[in-house]
């Protein structure tokens, strides 16, 4: 039986136990194959063909990726992963650089008519960045046209806000069908517009951008929740990846940020028009409830919508010393989690609410609940008596929350009372709770995954999470669900310390309502600041998480003279043993919260542009590099990648007198002798000829650069293969 803890130990090791002895063997693919195809959890939750349409992968942002046969972690592991191209940086605006928080998008066997013409099924990437740009770049090597190539760029923003390090900062959504992406962005006046760009030429189509104005979201019928009133030329957030319903008539926008309340608005992408409206307080001088969480609105197979809401910063401040929120009334749907439906016309209205007990205290001090996404998950349902689930777990607390999300138990008109006990009294915790005793509660409650437990700590630098989470359908059957973070040192404490990632069961009995337990923790992997992790598997099988981290507290600046370096964590998703990391510095500065993609075998991140990581680097990459190098002085010679001919008799000289003295010291932040000649002579290359390291390279020639790439790869080769 799953709900006793003994049993599931016990299986959960013979599980361990048996993949030990198949992993990495054909057999083990073939075995799963047969046994799990067509599992009835898989559908809707899984991301089904290699295009990547959407933030998280589905519209639910189940985080899933179920065909992912290569990225296996054996695979990863093996020493072949590693920098396959990068495509050139997007556009800068004026002097800001450029950054990417929108996770990159991906579409397979895509007909592109770009400046060189036209080029049939290309496999492509998309990228938007804060400088208002989004770029179509080529994902694989085709018809003469390298990886790394941009295909179509176009500056969306003559003039972006903050300008341009908030531009566009949300995720765009594509429709497939018709052809489009659409691009939210935000100019320098505050005005928001919504682009419709074609996919093959990056051309806005007919009609399009339309204005998310006040005019419109002000109009009569349009707003579900009071008289609230949209604003005008103020600095909102506009963060939330866009979701589109599966016909691809309406469009959702999430906003939140200071000192607004939140908003979500639905767009008639066939009439072009703001269709419908939701703030989430009804009064306009209730500024709380942002909806500024990377993932936006999630949406499920019917059509139905999921936002958390967050506090108010400034509410937080005003109220030191007391509880510093509004005094609770109708429709103030702060420290929420909502379900709301789209009806005729696309007008929004509200079908279920869940606050949780602490929603006082926590508000009281900013500490968001809605600072990621929840998740939407399918059980089979005679699993559970409750099968559609809502998973939340970027809350600024660290907690993660379960709820039936066809039966929310809040009320539609207003919060519950406040509370301080989670299971005494009116303000009791509604959610699908554990029959556990919570340790940090002395009694039943919400599960605290990310410590230590605080209402009173939590904002800014003291967070613990601001990310959607990821579901996995394991092998062994369990609904498992990962959560990135930050813990803390101490209650008061910035300081980031493991657990960064850690894993939920969803535990099911077909006679009790579900609960959420924690299964496991990564107990040495430190985040700062990460994104949503991303989970591919084979079938079930083989299953890996993928993390993105910008290795920085969220006050750090991202610009400057030394912007952080953001890192990215492959860790296998049954073991949640570290497979691969990159090398600091191998990624370019980044924008937050935007997760890797993950599909055809390859990784790829957004950072102030696309690179590209896979198996087998040397080979993709030749084409890409090898004609941009083409005419540099010190180029290197197309068969880069291979020793063959190449003379290191120089390289242990050259590397003494030009690199020893920073890399042959034990420091953090400097990648080490050993870590640098894991690198493929390709990529030394690279980085000493066009990257970070061309400095250090200056006045060496082509046969110098060559003989110190060669000499340091193939150092490591002697070393590791006996
Ligand atoms: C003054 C110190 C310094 C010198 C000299 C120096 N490096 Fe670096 N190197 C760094 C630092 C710091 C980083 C990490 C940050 C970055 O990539 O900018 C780095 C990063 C690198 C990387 C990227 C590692 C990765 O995984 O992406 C490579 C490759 C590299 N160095 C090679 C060399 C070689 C080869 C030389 C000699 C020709 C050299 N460096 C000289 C400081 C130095």
């Amino acid at each position: 039986m799953l709900s006793d803890g003994r049993s599931t130990r016990r299986h959960r090791k013979r599980f361990r136990a048996v993949s030990l002895t198949l992993r990495g063997s054909l057999y083990c693919c073939l075995l799963v194959i047969l046994i799990s195809a067509d599992s009835p959890a898989k559908a809707g939750n899984a991301r089904l063909s290699s295009d990547n349409l959407t933030y998280h992968g589905t519209a639910q942002r189940t985080g899933w990726y179920d065909n992912e046969g290569l990225l296996t972690p054996a695979a990863v592991k093996s020493g072949s992963f590693g920098l396959l191209w990068e495509s050139e940086p997007l556009g800068y605006a004026g002097t800001t650089p450029p950054r990417l928080f929108a996770a990159p998008l991906y579409v397979s066997g895509l007909d592109v008519t770009g400046e060189a013409g036209r080029t049939d099924s290309l496999d492509v990437v998309f990228a938007a960045s804060a400088t208002g740009f989004i770029a179509a770049i080529n994902a694989s090597a085709a018809g003469g046209l390298p990886a790394g190539a941009t295909l179509w760029q176009r500056r969306l923003l003559d003039r972006p806000c903050g300008n341009g390090t908030r531009g566009i900062l949300s995720t765009p959504v594509i429709d497939r069908r018709l052809g489009r992406i659409y691009v939210v962005g935000c100019d320098e006046s505050r005005a928001w517009h919504v682009h419709a760009l074609d996919l093959a030429s990056g051309a806005s189509v007919d009609g399009w951008p339309l204005d998310l104005s006040a005019e419109a979201v002000n109009s009569p019928g349009i707003n579900a929740n009071g008289d609230n009133r949209f604003p005008s030329g103020v600095a909102m957030l506009q963060r939330g990846a866009l979701n589109l319903s599966a016909d691809g008539r309406w469009l959702y926008v999430a906003f939140g940020g200071e000192p607004i309340s939140g908003w979500l608005l639905s767009v008639d992408t066939l009439e072009r028009r703001v269709a419908g409206a939701f703030s989430i307080t009804a009064r306009t001088d209730e500024g709380v409830g942002g909806l500024w969480a990377s993932g936006g609105p999630s949406m499920d197979s019917d059509g139905d919508l999921y936002v958390a809401s967050g506090s108010s910063f400034i509410n937080a401040l005003e109220g030191m010393g007391n509880q510093g929120v509004y005094p609770d009334s109708d429709g103030n749907w702060s420290q929420s989690i909502l379900r709301l439906t789209s009806g005729a016309g696309g007008r929004l209205r509200l079908a279920g609410t869940y606050a949780p007990f602490n929603y006082c205290q926590a508000g009281g001090q900013d500490i968001d609940l809605g600072s990621g996404t929840p998740i939407l998950v399918d059980l089979p349902p005679e699993d559970s008596p409750n099968p559609k689930l809502l998973i939340h777990g970027g809350s600024k607390q660290g907690n993660a929350y379960l709820l039936d999300r066809k039966r929310m138990p809040g009320s539609l008109v207003r919060r519950q009372a406040c509370a301080e006990d989670p299971i005494k009294g009116a303000g009791a915790d509604t959610s699908l709770l554990s029959p556990d005793i919570q340790p940090i509660f002395g009694t039943r409650g919400p599960l605290n995954v990310f410590g230590p437990y605080s209402d009173r700590v939590g904002m800014g630098d003291f967070a613990k999470s601001r990310t959607t989470p990821a579901y996995l359908n394991a092998p062994d059957g369990r609904h498992l669900v990962y959560l990135t973070g930050t813990a803390k040192a101490a209650e008061e404490s910035s300081e980031s310390i493991p657990p960064g990632l850690a894993r939920v069961e969803i535990v099911v009995n077909p006679d009790e309502p579900p609960y959420l337990r924690l299964d496991a923790i990564q107990p040495d992997l430190i985040l700062r600041n990460p994104a949503s992790p991303v989970v591919t598997s084979f079938n079930r099988n083989n299953a890996v998480v993928w993390v993105f981290d910008v290795n920085v507290p969220r006050s750090a600046s991202l610009y400057g003279e030394d912007p952080p370096r953001p890192l990215l964590y492959a860790l296998d998703a049954i073991s949640l043993e570290l497979l691969w990391r990159s090398a600091p510095g191998q990624l370019y500065p980044s924008g937050k919260y935007n997760e890797p993609l993950v599909t055809d075998g390859r990784v790829f991140v957004g950072t102030d542009r696309i690179q590209a990581f896979g198996l087998g680097a040397a080979m993709e990459r030749q084409g890409a590099k090898a004609s941009r190098l083409h005419g540099r002085r010190a180029g290197p010679s197309s068969n880069a990648s291979s020793s063959a001919g190449i003379d290191t008799t120089n390289g242990p000289e050259l590397y003494e007198a030009r690199c020893a003295a920073c890399h042959d010291q034990e420091r953090a932040d400097v990648p080490s002798r050993h870590e640098l000649a894991r690198l493929n002579a390709a990529v030394l290359v690279e980085k000493l000829t066009l990257g970070s390291m061309q400095g250090h390279a200056m006045g060496l020639d082509a046969d110098e650069v060559n003989a110190v790439a060669h000499w340091l790869a193939d150092s490591e080769t002697a070393v590791t293969s006996p």
